[in-house]
């Protein structure tokens, strides 16, 4: 049955050479941890976009509780933790995964530095990758303010001091972040669309970049 749907499309959209393009390709001997243990530093770029993944899918099921406002954002998480079937292990999900995908980002952004994969011909790449960075960190700073509750608001108000505090334009920065001139209502909105649509849509063109690059250039190395 499967396989007849299968056969119905590839005669028409000749989908094999795709998948074959990703299944087909083989792994290099020196960064596969089976042929020699010290490779499992490659697996954390991968690892990085697994968990992305997840971020992403809690992310999605969080938006059906969530309400994006002053009154109601605090109720709505406290619902979603105590409430919701399986709402306190999606969220504890995205809790969590938000601080692991920074930390296996950074052990990824440790290995290309060290096997120095950021020189030529992969230098776009690693510019794409110090983006990801920033987007990545948007993303917690952004999500952190979303609870609403005491530690996320003051939290956010000292964060929002800090960028204030750059040479010249540090003034608009606050006035971009906040919204106004306090932090409130507009922030969180801001915070929200920001969080959710904004920056997950340039993560996924960045990592796209990433990809295709990578598949172009193939892996660095050996050493
Ligand atoms: C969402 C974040 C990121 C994801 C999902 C990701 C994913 C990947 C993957 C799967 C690879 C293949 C090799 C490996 O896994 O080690 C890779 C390679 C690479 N990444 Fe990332 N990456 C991310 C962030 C970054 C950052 C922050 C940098 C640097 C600032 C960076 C720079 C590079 C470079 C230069 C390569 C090519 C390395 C080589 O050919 O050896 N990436 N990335």
């Amino acid at each position: 049955m499967l396989q007849k749907l299968y056969d119905w499309v590839d005669e028409r959209v000749d989908i094999t050479p795709m998948w074959r393009d990703l299944a087909d390709h083989e792994v290099p001997e020196h960064v596969n941890p089976a042929h020699h243990f010290s490779a499992f530093i490659y697996c954390f770029g991968g690892l990085t976009f697994f968990i992305t993944v997840i971020q992403i899918l809690s992310g999605m099921f969080l938006t059906m509780y969530y309400v994006p406002d002053i009154v109601n954002a605090y109720e709505s998480v406290k619902y979603l933790q105590n409430e919701v079937a399986y709402g306190q292990i999606v969220r504890g999900m995205h809790h969590w995964g938000a601080s692991v995908v920074i930390v296996m980002m950074f052990l990824h952004t440790l290995r290309v530095f060290f096997t120095g994969s950021y020189k030529k011909p992969r230098e776009l790449n690693w510019v794409v990758g110090v983006m990801i960075f920033g987007v990545m960190l948007g993303l917690g700073f952004t999500g952190y303010l979303l609870p609403w509750d005491m530690k996320a608001y003051f939290a956010t108000a000292v964060g929002i001091e800090i960028a204030s505090s750059v040479p010249l334009i540090g003034g608009m920065i606050e006035t971009f972040l906040a919204g106004g001139d306090v932090l409130g209502a507009q922030t969180l909105a801001r915070f929200f669309a920001i969080h959710v649509f904004f920056l997950p849509a340039a993560l996924l063109a960045l990592m796209g970049i990433h990809f295709i690059l990578i598949r172009r250039q193939g892996i660095s190395g050996p050493l």
